[in-house]
């Protein structure tokens, strides 16, 4: 983003506390599947926009399904959320991850306000367009 010249501040939430200093990013400590915790409607409310989310968390199909559920309710259209990690499929290891990632981007058709869902390649992330 820097390279391309933007403005835009990076808002970075892991189970474990980050200790890394970079610029125009803060680290909060916070679980996945809790984000209301992290995230209060004071503090999404408060965010410039457009927003673009990455989940690249636990990679359960739980967690991700929580962080689609959060932020089905925040992002507007033209916005984005990138589910990572889909490959867990193609590697077999769907059962361990309770699904994985590709079956929250799976549930999408529960939520209206989402148009459509592409997979940015063949076998790792799935893009969700808002
Ligand atoms: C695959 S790493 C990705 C980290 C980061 N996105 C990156 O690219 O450097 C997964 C991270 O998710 C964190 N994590 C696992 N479960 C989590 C949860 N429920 N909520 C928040 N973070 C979680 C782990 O501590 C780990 O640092």
């Amino acid at each position: 983003m820097h390279a391309y010249g933007y403005a835009f501040q990076t808002h970075f939430i892991d189970i474990n506390q980050v200790t890394l200093q970079l610029p125009d990013v803060l680290f909060h400590k916070g679980d996945a599947d809790r984000m209301e915790r992290s995230f209060p409607p004071e503090f999404m409310r408060s965010q410039a926009r457009p927003l673009l989310v990455i989940e690249d968390s636990s990679h359960d199909m739980t967690t991700s399904l929580a962080v689609l559920n959060f932020f089905h309710n925040w992002l507007a259209a033209g916005e984005y959320i990138v589910i990572e990690d889909g490959i867990i499929t193609d590697m077999g290891y769907t059962e361990k991850y309770g699904g994985g990632p590709r079956a929250a981007v799976g549930a999408l058709s529960r939520y209206p306000r989402i148009g459509n869902t592409k997979w940015t390649h063949a076998t790792a992330t799935g893009l969700a367009k808002m």
